[in-house]
């Protein structure tokens, strides 16, 4: 080999290597990355009949439940999981208190929690769950075909990750957007989890009739 080949040799592996790194870094970082592009860009871009749709799915009672249960009536909906160390519960939290905040007008809205962990969140967990929060929070879980088709509808974002601190092995990542549907089942507006709940009761407050 010349000097000049193996110059380009070694310059070829380099090259290689460039892409391999920038691979990796593009995995590593892509979940996030994703969330925070849907968090900021979600209603921006996406027009209102994409956010939302049918489910089937089971409420914390046990019973099977649809999009059209809820018609006629507000839903303000979080998608997250009863294991969550801390977004969900800070989500629930301000859901709760923005709701005790505008009064009987409340009684519009139906707080709902579907699950994205369907194989610990059974309805026996999600009914311990949920009524720690409000009273009339509903919580819905399914099967993993039926999580899948309800998150694809409201375009969340979840995966599973190892977590040997978690006694199953495993965590949740997912996307922590709260959303409005309107009595007809249609999207009306979102919150991020890090809303303020009075912030959240004005919107809402001006969205009710
Ligand atoms: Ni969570």
């Amino acid at each position: 080999m010349t000097t000049v080949q193996l110059r380009n040799l070694r310059l070829a592996l380099y090259i290689l290597a460039g892409f391999a790194v920038g691979g990796l870094v593009a995995l590593a970082v892509l979940p996030s990355v994703r969330e925070r592009v849907f968090a900021g860009a979600s209603m921006k871009t996406v027009g209102q009949a994409l956010v939302g749709g049918p489910f089937t799915l089971t409420d914390h009672t046990g019973k099977r439940v649809t999009d059209q249960d809820f018609r006629g009536r507000f839903m303000l909906v979080f998608f997250g999981f009863t294991y969550c160390p801390d977004v969900c519960p800070t989500a629930l939290q301000v859901m709760a208190a923005a709701l005790e905040k505008i009064g009987s007008k409340a009684e519009q809205i139906t707080p709902v929690l579907i699950t994205v962990d369907p194989e610990r969140d059974t309805p026996e967990q999600m009914a311990m769950y949920v009524k720690s929060f409000h009273p009339r929070l509903v919580g819905l879980t399914g099967s993993p075909a039926e999580i899948e088709a309800v998150t694809k509808a409201y375009r969340v974002y979840y995966k599973r990750v190892p977590d040997p601190k978690s006694s199953a092995g495993y965590t949740m990542d997912h996307s922590a957007i709260i959303y409005v549907m309107g009595p007809d089942g249609s999207f009306r507006t979102h919150f991020p989890y890090t809303v303020d709940a009075n912030a959240m009761a004005d919107r809402l407050g001006k969205l009710l009739p």
